[in-house]
């Protein structure tokens, strides 16, 4: 820590005004309790009203700040009054409204040029979030810039929102995408980020804080290196802001990007920095109004900086949230909260390794608040227990994070993430680890009958598949049955509730599936196996078995089953599923990546039904 106002109680009162302290994390966390004032975090508690409220009965435990964080009255009284007292468009008028409009949102501005220390609030550009400002810089910056033959350096740690923009632009300019590595822990491989750094090195794209792993990149070194081969930096500084003191000038980027929505303020804004040399050299990301100098049909000229890069109306409210919530956050503090959010960190790391069959993934030196961390005995599926936390009201974001190549390095196809925010404690820490511990028992006592493979009756070794017969006269009548049965079921839990109860009933195959071989059902986040075959008693009919690692998409393949399995192909060809879903209000209960993984199955069933109906060879078995 570097001063004294570390030791300060952040209670309203004495919440500095200044923004200061540490350069970053501590190296090893002290114990709990050895503060002479620490942190007073039930006082800034009181200051986010979601905070009391209570989920499935119980007390909400918030673990998903990666994702997004909670917002303190201060940002939703601030918008409302906007909306109530300042509303107009800015920019644009001469009348009152417009002008003292226009004053919070360039306020706004300036609020966030203070906050990251830009040289220059011009340099600051209102995005819609991260990924729209690294969006950016790869269609404007990157496609100026780059040649065929030229190299991006992004690293395994990143979020698809570092990557894909950059695949993009290389794929339109004939440039490469290559990779830094990582090691086991978590930590970039600095050496050999050096090694990749060449002269065709043009553009580095890494994140100062991984949001699936929490690792803290040595981004001034990294910046550092890139310097010196002549490349430019951008950070994406989406899970950095709301945890430690941000100074570009510091860190020696070229483009800096974070969402409002993960530093307490709002959706639907964020922020770009760059150097002001290259975004005016830059063309222009979107045209239309505001973003222009003069407009003939011969030619148009650009308005200066940052106009040139906000086209249209901006969220206005939302940048005026966004400064209410740098307010926020440097009035509490970040040097009064630095020592809390590291404790929170190594008493949730040492609670978890405590639970047997419970592996952290990411173990990197210097991490900010943030474990991931997988069931492997008795293996649960992260999504699953994200589901069975939430009935604890316990939050937290399961899944590959958006990093589906970091999954792969560390082969799993997702992890659990709890990550943390000032305003966290170790009570939701205690209550995190509780319900594990609960969820834990609950699966070991069931994990003997799913590990049991299925064998044939009385058959030797070899495991048989059961392939359902036809659940009714044809795929319309057995949807006309399930959705009686979601009509009467009322709510989103019901109906949910009966998936899962579907998915308990449904003969386990999944090591039998594995085991053959055949590949995942693609775009699911969970393990899926799907085999098919010609009906033997019937060559226009298609049946398949598969299964899951997670509960809720075993309730998925028995809805999938009833509907398909024993069905005439051409029946199942021709069959609306997307319009049955919609029937049942699917997407009440089924997020959005299910619904991919969803549409990955039914692809698969189909293709299998073509080659039925073709009089293909049989399915894929
Ligand atoms: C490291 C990182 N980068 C980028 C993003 C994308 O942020 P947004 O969805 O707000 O644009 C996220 C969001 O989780 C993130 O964690």
């Amino acid at each position: 820590m570097t001063n004294s106002t570390a030791r300060e109680t952040s209670s309203v009162a004495t919440r500095r005004e200044a923004r200061g302290g540490p350069a970053g994390p501590a190296a090893a966390a002290e114990p709990l309790g050895s503060l002479v004032n620490p942190f007073d975090v039930q006082s800034v508690r009181k200051d986010f009203p979601i905070l009391s409220t209570k989920v499935n009965g119980k007390p909400l435990v918030y673990l998903d700040n990666g994702a997004t964080t909670q917002k303190p009255n201060a940002v939703i009284d601030r918008i409302s009054r906007y909306y109530r007292e300042e509303n107009a468009n800015i920019h644009r008028g001469v009348y009152h409204l417009s002008q003292v409009a226009t004053e919070a949102y360039e306020d706004a501005r300036r609020k966030v040029a203070r906050f990251i220390n830009a040289p220059d609030e011009r340099e600051v550009i209102f995005t819609r979030g991260t990924t729209e400002a690294i969006n950016l810089v790869a269609a404007t910056y990157a496609r100026s810039v780059l040649k065929p033959g030229d190299e991006i350096l992004v690293s395994s740690l990143e979020h698809h929102s570092n990557i894909v923009p950059w695949q993009i632009a290389a794929g339109a300019t004939g440039a490469r995408v290559r990779v830094i590595p990582i090691d086991d822990d978590g930590d970039l491989l600095l050496d050999e980020y050096a090694k990749l750094l060449s002269g065709r090195t043009k553009i580095v794209a890494v994140n100062h804080v991984s949001n699936a792993l929490g690792t803290i990149n040595e981004v001034r070194t990294i910046c550092n290196l890139a310097r010196r081969a002549g490349a430019k930096v951008l950070v994406d500084g989406a899970q950095w802001v709301a945890h430690f003191p941000t100074d570009v000038r510091e860190i020696g980027c070229d483009f800096y990007a974070f969402s409002g929505h993960k530093l307490f303020g709002p959706t639907g804004i964020g922020v770009l920095w760059g150097q002001r040399e290259l975004l005016e050299a830059m063309p222009p990301y979107m045209g239309g109004g505001d973003m222009i100098e003069s407009v003939t049909f011969e030619k148009t000229t650009y308005a200066q900086l940052p106009n040139k890069f906000e086209a249209g109306t901006p969220d206005i409210a939302g940048a005026i949230g966004l400064g209410a919530a740098i307010d926020y956050v440097t009035g509490v503090g970040f040097d009064a909260f630095h020592d809390h959010e590291q404790r929170l960190l190594s008493y949730a790391t040492d609670q978890l390794k405590k639970i047997p069959g419970l592996r952290v993934i990411g173990t990197a030196k210097k991490k900010a608040g943030v474990i991931s961390f997988v069931l492997e005995d008795p293996a649960l599926s992260a999504l699953d227990a994200g589901t069975r936390l939430d009935r604890e009201g316990v939050a937290v974001r399961t899944g590959h994070h958006c990093c589906q190549p970091l999954m792969a390095r560390f082969n799993v196809p997702a992890t659990i993430r709890a990550s943390f925010a000032f305003y966290n404690t170790t009570e939701d820490v205690d209550a995190l680890v509780a319900a594990l511990k609960k969820i834990r028992s609950e699966a070991g006592a069931k994990s003997p009958v799913i590990a049991a493979p299925q064998r044939g009756a009385g058959a030797t070794k070899e495991p048989t598949i059961q392939f359902p017969e036809a659940s009714a006269p044809s795929p319309a009548a057995a949807a006309d049955e399930f959705a009686d049965v979601f009509e009467m079921l009322d709510d989103r839990d019901a109906r949910n509730e009966y998936v899962l109860d579907l998915g308990a009933k449904l003969p386990q195959a999944f090591d039998t599936l594995k085991g053959l071989g055949i590949p995942r059902v693609p775009g699911c986040m969970s393990e899926v196996y799907l085999i098919g075959r010609m009906d033997p008693g019937s060559a226009e009919r298609l049946q398949f078995a598969a299964d899951a690692n997670a509960e809720i998409v075993r309730g998925l393949i028995a809805i999938l089953q009833k509907l398909f399995s024993g069905q005439r192909a051409a029946d199942v060809l021709a069959f609306d599923v997307e319009g049955f879903f919609r029937r049942i209000g699917l997407d009440q209960f089924i997020s959005a990546q299910r619904r991919n993984g969803l549409a990955g199955m039914v692809r698969r069933i189909k293709s299998l039904a073509a080659e039925v109906a073709g009089g293909g060879k049989n399915g894929n078995e």
